[in-house]
């Protein structure tokens, strides 16, 4: 490709086995807790991210349109009033709307460093090389980590934004959502700033259609962390004797994806070195996606030490992105 073209710094902070001791340790977690809880990482392989993307662009899957035409129009307006020189990405994916934002960020000729981190490292080496061919005047670093666990490996320095987009931080549960935060609010300096997407509350069939798509692929996602498990782990879960069950959880509101064993099974995950059952009917949560209400949210941003929020949302309301500064 062209000459002109940034070079890409790629740090690496997973190991190169999934089946380390971090990661061993959630595994073993989540089999031999109740209900068996998996933590969401897991579904991003190869295979999940490319999942991931096709979701994106099902027509039933209404949030990345929604963030993408709030950034459009708002792209200028959060590059001024951050005044930001660095912009970090956490779990950026393919930073395909990323560009809208970055763009906003050249063109004002403050952009000095572009940040992202994402587990899944093909994908975010694809996404590194994208951004340091966009924009030539800009470094570009691509951190390999675990966002809950590696956000002290972020580079320091400049004017910090941090970009969480997609809804992400809705696929947390309520304790680690505000230990996330906080750990975000811990790692920036006064004056930095965090943008997040949040999915918003609203009727509950559009939000259900959009975890149930008509062809399929979001179920093929969610079976695909079984794939991965078995892989990694060297297990022997037999995927086709789960169902996908889809639910809102009004209580909560929130999305929650689990699959269901059709009968009594044991399974052997042996790097582990540990036998599972499950009975017939029981549950693996894999992922639950929380929709927000901007109030609340609100409060829990001040709470770790955030001021000055801005809230903006496209024309149907369906998403939310939220500006905050460190205080
Ligand atoms: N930001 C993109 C992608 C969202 S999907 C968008 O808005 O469309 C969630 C992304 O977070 C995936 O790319 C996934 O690989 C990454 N991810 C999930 N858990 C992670 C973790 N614990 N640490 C780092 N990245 C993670
Ligand atoms: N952050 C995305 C969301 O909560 C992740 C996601 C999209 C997802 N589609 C999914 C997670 C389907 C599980 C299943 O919307």
């Amino acid at each position: 490709m062209s000459d002109a073209s940034t070079p890409v710094h790629v740090d690496v902070h997973l190991p190169a086995d999934w089946a380390d001791e971090a990661m061993s340790t959630d595994i073993r977690r989540a089999f031999t807790g109740h209900p068996k809880t998996l933590p969401p990482m897991w579904l991003y392989d190869d295979r999940g991210s490319d999942l991931f993307d096709a979701i994106t662009r099902l027509p039933e899957y209404y949030p990345t349109e929604a963030e993408r035409s709030i950034l459009g129009r708002r792209a200028g307006e959060i590059a001024a009033s951050t005044g930001a020189d660095t912009v970090i990405e956490l779990g950026s994916g393919t930073s395909d709307k990323t560009r809208t934002l970055l763009d906003a960020f050249a063109e004002t000729g403050q952009l000095r460093d572009i940040v992202i981190m994402d587990v899944s490292e093909q994908t975010l080496r694809d996404a590194g090389a994208m951004l340091g061919e966009r924009y030539e005047h800009a470094d570009v670093h691509a951190v390999v980590g675990d966002f809950t666990r590696h956000l002290r490996h972020l580079p320091k320095g400049g004017t910090r934004l941090i970009a969480f987009l997609g809804g992400t931080i809705g696929n947390f549960h309520v304790e680690e959502r505000r230990a996330f935060l906080g750990a975000i609010a811990d790692s920036l300096e006064a004056g930095d700033s965090l943008l997040l997407g949040v999915d918003l509350v609203k009727r509950v069939s559009r939000i259900v259609d959009a975890y149930h798509d008509a062809t399929g692929v979001t179920e093929a996602f969610i079976r695909n962390v079984v794939t991965v498990l078995n892989r990694e782990m060297d297990a022997d879960l037999d995927a086709d004797a789960f169902d996908y069950i889809p639910f809102w959880d009004a209580k909560e509101e929130r999305m929650d994806l689990r699959l269901r064993a059709r009968m009594p099974m044991s399974a052997r995950i042996e790097r582990l070195d540990l036998d599972v059952e499950f009975g017939e009917g029981e549950e693996l949560r894999v992922e639950v996606s929380t929709k927000f209400r901007p109030d609340r949210l609100s409060e829990e941003l001040t709470d770790v030490g955030f001021e000055g929020l801005e809230w903006f949302t496209d024309h149907a309301e369906d998403f939310g992105l939220v500006l905050a500064r460190k205080a």
